[in-house]
């Protein structure tokens, strides 16, 4: 067992790219995917949650992930939660402290890391992939520096936009009705490989959405043909993943 543990979900690598990063410094670090539930084993130093905003809150599935998570074996662990978001505070760290505090335990740190805005579906995204990828890695070496040091500092920001966060992710769920595949797909299977929730299934050599849908964005980003689009909105967006991580990572790491 590791001294260690670290679960992330990310669709694009942001994410991945923090909790790996933080893992590498900490050391003797597990690095666990969101995507499915997971038993602690044994007791840990540290444990950290880096996952992206959504909505002013936490993804769907980390939420559930969270309240679904054992800690009562970690009391006295120092437990970490690092969100990536598009703009600067996006209220991902309130409800997630609510959660851990719910259950008799407490986050010790919480810190937000501006990142590259990825939601395709509902905007043309940036131009600026490198840059903003540069102040990433920037950013993350402060956060390592205070969790290397056990540094306390739970955020209790609020944001207003946190106000309409559990309706929108409800509505998030079924977003994937708005989505479509175009002839250019070849049927490699890579969309349903990198769907860290198991919502893509293939049906006579396509994918077929299942409507528990996270709209994490992975499956069009990282669609080698771009052939999954949102109506008729994202043909002409470019697409986008953090530079640093590859699809083979994004796939293992699930
Ligand atoms: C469905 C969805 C909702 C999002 N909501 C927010 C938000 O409320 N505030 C924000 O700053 N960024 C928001 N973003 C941007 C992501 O939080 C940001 O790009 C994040 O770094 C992506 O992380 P990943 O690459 O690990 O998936 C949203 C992105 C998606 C796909
Ligand atoms: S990743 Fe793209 S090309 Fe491959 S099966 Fe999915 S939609 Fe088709
Ligand atoms: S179907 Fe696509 S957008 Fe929805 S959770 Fe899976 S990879 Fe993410």
């Amino acid at each position: 067992m590791s001294k260690n543990i670290i679960f992330y979900f990310s669709g694009t690598g942001n994410s991945l790219k923090v909790a790996k990063d933080i893992a590498t410094a900490i050391e003797d670090c597990e690095l666990i995917s969101m995507g499915k539930s997971h038993k602690l084993s044994g007791t840990y130093k540290r444990i950290g949650f880096v996952y992206p905003v959504y909505g002013g809150g936490l993804p769907g599935v980390v939420e559930r992930f969270v309240k679904a998570l054992d800690l009562s074996a970690n009391e006295n662990s120092f437990i970490f939660a690092v969100c990536t978001s598009g703009s600067g505070n996006a209220g991902g760290l309130t409800n997630i402290s609510k959660i851990i505090g719910s259950k008799g335990s407490k986050l010790s740190y919480g810190e937000t890391i501006r990142c590259f805005s990825n939601y395709i579906g509902l905007y043309a995204m940036g131009s600026d992939a490198d840059s903003k990828a540069k102040a990433q890695t920037q950013a993350t070496k402060q956060i390592i520096k205070d969790i290397q040091s056990l540094a306390v500092k739970p955020s209790n920001k609020n944001n207003p936009m946190t106000l309409l966060h559990g309706p929108f992710i409800k509505w998030l769920a079924k977003r994937d009705k708005a989505f479509n595949v175009s002839e250019a797909c070849n049927g490699c299977e890579i969309c349903s490989k990198v769907c860290p929730v198991g919502n893509i299934k293939m049906n006579d050599g396509k994918p077929m959405f299942l409507h528990h849908c996270e709209q994490c964005m992975a499956c069009v980003q990282w669609c080698p043909k771009q052939a999954i689009n949102v109506k008729d909105k994202t043909q002409d967006r470019g697409r986008y993943h953090h530079p640093d991580i590859t699809l083979a990572e994004m796939i293992t790491k699930k």
